[in-house]
């Protein structure tokens, strides 16, 4: 006999996975239905974007970074309702000799690039519905406190020295590179010019008094903490990356520029003659948004997660830490690293005229469906790449036809004329395939169905829980396939209503669909805010009933009462996501008209 539990489905590999979802049916209904909360769920969560450069407008990069945060967040907040528990930063970066540089051949008061640029990521945000909860420039007085502060401590606990720095420096990657990290490239005079090895961006000699951060002394220390937690840093290849740099020795670094030749930045705290080096500075912004140096900081820190690209990994992951550790503080508790998007192939730059904008990408494919996009074929350990047929595609197979189709079949007037939530039919749909008597009407495959949809909020929370976030909509693609082969395989439309024999199973076929639509429609929250919303509220569910706590995935099945059953569907009967190849037919026509 086949017993349907997620236990079965999973098999018995692994202790954690077994406790989690042994008794599937009755932790289905404990305060913890879905065992996707734990410990760390329960506590504070702090995420943060890195904050961006002001030198050049936004690109699809940038809201890529912006928009994996926004979904963990997202996420997490259906784990854990409170909003109270949750904090959410972005901000602009608008410091240091890039941006000095930048204004300047734009004619412009750094101050102006900053306030224009700046503006620019703020309106992209929104319009992006990316949800933050806070926005920091680095030009603001409370951040200019926090670093000089910060600064202050460091120099306290003896961690700064003053010493001759002499060595290449990029303004446009603002950082210090060794002799082995320089090659040479044939400039615009054809001339070989020195540039960085991975970047290729120009680098120049700096010969310079500085102040130096005695990082040297932390390798260890960093080790230690990399080596006791194995997910600081995922996915697990960048937390590799990062142990075999630091089998290298880590020279100190220098933490301060003339300012004579850097005077757009924060000054060093007694000494006007140097500025602070735009990397301190901007790492310091976490702090500076949780309140930092008031005692309230410690309340968000270090339950801290750093959604960052993989080109600021060696910032985040050595300098950062050793910083916060010289400053008596803790490593932040996760560092999330995504690779990046090229477009055909090449890398997006100003230069190359490739830069893809991403406001016009939310004005022609819909800000949810280039954020589904974005998070669907975005891969943390590879670089994607980018072009616009590959979102027609995607977006028509999997939001319109797929999803937007499924819930058109089960809602639509001539198949559901009542326009609710029919009721589900135990006799037709038994609990367990060898109870099916002389009504039943399911078959294995349906039963297969149930099984999916009932793990799939476990196997999503996991996903998120490694930044697969592409994993989690695969997966969540997948079950819609499945449904739509379930309607499919059942015909309801071939059904009557006014049959005693079809009513009840056309009754419970619909149901069923109904509860699988209400599964995808929670799990597609935290990507596409709208679309999920739109989905939900046509399915009758409430704004209380929409978190992860609250997902009793087709209760009938499992003995319980459901609360949706016979529940009027909601008023909105419009097309959940639109075409965009008729669309664009549509506005070709309308054109040439
Ligand atoms: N200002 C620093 C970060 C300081 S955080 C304390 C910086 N800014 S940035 O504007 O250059 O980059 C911001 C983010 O955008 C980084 O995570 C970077 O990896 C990401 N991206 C930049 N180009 C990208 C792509 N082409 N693709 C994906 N992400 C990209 O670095």
């Amino acid at each position: 006999m086949l017993r349907i539990s997620a236990f079965r489905l999973l098999g018995r590999t692994g202790a954690s996975r077994l406790s989690l979802l042994e008794d599937f049916s009755l932790r289905h209904y404990s305060s913890d239905p879905l065992g996707v909360r734990d410990d760390t769920r329960d506590a504070r969560a702090y995420f943060t974007t890195p904050i961006f450069y002001v030198n050049a407008a936004p690109h699809i990069g940038h809201l890529y970074s912006a928009l994996l945060a926004d979904a963990l967040c997202r996420h997490h907040r259906l784990r854990v309702p409170s909003a109270a528990a949750t904090r959410f930063s972005t901000g602009t970066d608008e410091h240091g000799l890039k941006i000095q540089q930048a204004a300047a051949a734009a004619g412009l008061a750094p101050s102006e690039l900053c306030d224009r640029v700046s503006a620019q990521f703020q309106q992209l945000f929104r319009e992006a519905d990316i949800s933050s909860t806070d926005f920091i420039r680095t030009t603001e007085a409370r951040h200019r406190m926090a670093v000089q502060h910060f600064w202050g401590v460091l120099e306290a606990r003896g961690l700064l020295y003053k010493g001759l720095y002499e060595g290449w420096y990029c303004a446009s990657d603002e950082c210090f590179l060794p002799e082995a990290k320089v090659t040479r490239q044939p400039g615009p005079s054809g001339d070989l010019c020195p540039v960085s090895l991975e970047s290729g961006h120009p680098v120049s000699w700096t010969k310079e008094e500085n102040y130096i951060f005695r990082l040297s002394q932390f390798r260890e220390p960093l080790q230690r903490w990399l080596r006791g937690d194995p997910q600081a840093i995922t996915p697990e290849p960048f937390h590799h990356a990062v142990l075999q740099w630091l089998e290298e020795e880590l020279p100190d670094l220098s933490v301060s520029r003339r300012s004579s030749h850097l005077h757009w930045g924060i000054p060093v705290p007694g000494d006007d003659s140097q500025t602070i080096y735009v990397w301190l500075d901007a790492l310091v912004n976490y702090l500076t948004v949780i309140g930092y140096p008031n005692a309230e900081f410690k309340s968000w820190w270090p339950t801290t997660s750093h959604i960052i690209g993989k080109d600021i990994l060696k910032f985040h992951a050595i300098y950062w830490p050793a910083l916060l550790l010289g400053a008596g503080m803790s490593p932040p508790h996760r560092i999330y690293v995504h690779s990046h998007w090229t477009v055909c192939g090449q890398k997006m730059s100003k230069s190359l005229g490739n830069v893809v904008d991403p406001r016009t990408c939310l004005d022609r494919y819909t800000v949810d469906g280039f954020r589904y996009f974005l998070l669907r074929q975005g891969v943390p350990n590879w670089d994607c790449d980018y072009y616009g047929e590959k979102v027609v595609k995607l977006l028509d197979s999997e939001l319109a036809f797929a999803l937007g189709g499924l819930l058109n079949r089960c809602t639509a007037n001539r198949i559901n004329p009542s326009g609710t939530y029919p009721a589900f039919c135990t006799a037709c749909f038994p609990s367990e395939p060898g109870l099916v008597g002389p009504s039943g009407r399911a078959q294995a495959e349906d039963y297969a169905l149930v099984s999916a949809v009932a793990t799939l909020p476990k196997q999503v929370a996991d996903h998120y829980d490694n930044f697969q976030i592409y994993k989690a909509l695969e997966a969540v693609s997948s079950c819609v396939r499945q449904t739509n082969g379930f309607v499919q395989r059942h015909a309801p439309w071939k059904l009557n209503w006014e049959s005693p024999v079809d009513a009840p199973w056309l009754g419970t076929v619909l149901h069923v669909a109904l509860e699988c639509l209400r599964v995808f429609g929670t799990l597609l929250q935290p990507v596409t805010p709208s679309l999920a919303d739109k989905l939900l509220s046509r399915l009758g569910v409430s704004a209380t009933e929409r978190g992860l706590g609250e997902l009793h995935f087709l209760p009938r099945f499992y003995g319980h009462p459901c609360p949706f059953e016979g529940r009027r569907l909601g008023p909105e009967t419009g097309v959940l996501f639109p075409r965009l190849d008729q669309s664009r037919a549509w506005l070709v026509k309308a054109h040439k008209t």
